[in-house]
């Protein structure tokens, strides 16, 4: 038997309508937002570094002043994020707290290295381009706050998208070493790329409350499905070798059925034991430590502000 706030928050769940931070919600309902947005503001800012990390080597003024914005982006991100699960109830410092400690997850896919430069092409296309595809989905998720903030973003990723892709065109298209490098890239970025949409369905712990909540629109598969297929095109036109030779056009399903993952890597990755794991977490430890003096300046000044007032 469901109680009258029960119904009501099913009510607009069922008509499209938002839930907004002041509304009764579900404690479960709250619990699973803050974790995927807080997850997901994580992963935006952790997934600075392995960008960051070739900022000083992009190979032009142009693609460096590019590579700056995109990742200044992606702090940007990581704030609308961190802002939108406040609105659940949780503090900022909780939820660095529960990234720095391995409570909470950030994103496989910034656990591998960057090696060289068409690495960073091929995040921007791929990465971010996975990225998009559920994000797109997310922007008509059931909370308010996330779903404003996702269509905010995806404006800003989208962009991201177009940039790395043109990079791996300029590299594709380049002399044989450089379109060596681009197919490398694409050799390793693609398989934890399609890992980015998380578990089979099947396996998948949280889905099927998300679904029936709308916080998630579409399973971890059927994105996966439409990253997949619409990659195909891409490579195509790179004039690169798709990775996945067992790939093959379906005409009764209508997409591309391809090559089941490697998921002892998956679960290894985000349980802590991929390439960078380590190296992402103590880097942020680090920034955190010494951006200390910035956070109690902004409190003191915070805190006089409030005692004029008051005077
Ligand atoms: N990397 C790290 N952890 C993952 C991944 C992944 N690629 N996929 C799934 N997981 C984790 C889940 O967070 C969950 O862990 P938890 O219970 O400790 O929180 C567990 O594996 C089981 O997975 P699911 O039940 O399928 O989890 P969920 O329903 O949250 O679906 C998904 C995972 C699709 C990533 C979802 O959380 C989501 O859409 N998040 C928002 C988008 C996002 O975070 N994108 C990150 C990359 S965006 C960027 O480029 C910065």
């Amino acid at each position: 038997m469901m109680t009258p706030e029960e119904q009501n928050f099913m009510r607009k769940i069922e008509a499209e309508e938002k839930i907004e931070p002041k509304d009764w919600m579900p404690d479960t309902y709250r619990k699973n937002l803050i974790r995927q947005i807080s997850q997901h503001a994580h992963s935006e800012v952790i997934g600075m570094q392995p960008e960051g990390n070739w900022i000083t080597r992009a190979p032009s003024l142009r693609r460096k002043a590019v590579l700056l914005s995109k990742v200044q982006d992606e702090a940007g991100h990581g704030l609308y994020l961190y802002s939108s699960a406040e609105t659940l109830g949780i503090s900022r410092s909780e939820m660095i707290e529960q990234l720095q400690t391995g409570k909470a997850k950030y994103s496989s896919i910034f656990n591998y290295p960057t090696l060289t430069w068409a690495d960073v092409a091929a995040i921007g296309w791929l990465v971010d381009g996975a990225a998009i595809v559920n994000q797109v989905s997310l922007q008509r998720t059931s909370y308010g706050p996330y779903s404003r903030g996702m269509i905010r973003i995806c404006k800003e990723e989208s962009f991201h998208q177009r940039q790395g892709y043109e990079a791996m065109l300029a590299l594709s298209k380049g002399s044989p070493e450089q379109k060596a490098m681009a197919q490398d890239a694409l050799n390793r970025f693609y398989w934890p790329s399609l890992m980015m949409f998380g578990p089979h369905d099947s396996e998948s712990a949280h889905s099927q409350k998300s679904m029936e909540w709308k916080i998630k629109r579409e399973t971890n598969d059927d994105l996966r499905q439409k990253f997949v297929d619409q990659t195909v095109k891409q490579i195509e036109v790179l004039g690169l070798e798709h990775p996945d030779k067992n790939l093959q056009w379906n005409e009764a399903r209508g997409h591309y059925d391809s090559s089941d993952l490697n998921w002892d890597e998956f679960w290894s990755v985000i349980n802590g034991n991929g390439h960078c794991n380590r190296q992402r977490i103590e880097h942020h430890v680090a920034a955190h430590e010494e951006g200390e003096w910035v956070r109690d300046a902004i409190s003191a000044y915070n805190e006089k502000k409030r005692a004029k007032k008051a005077q």
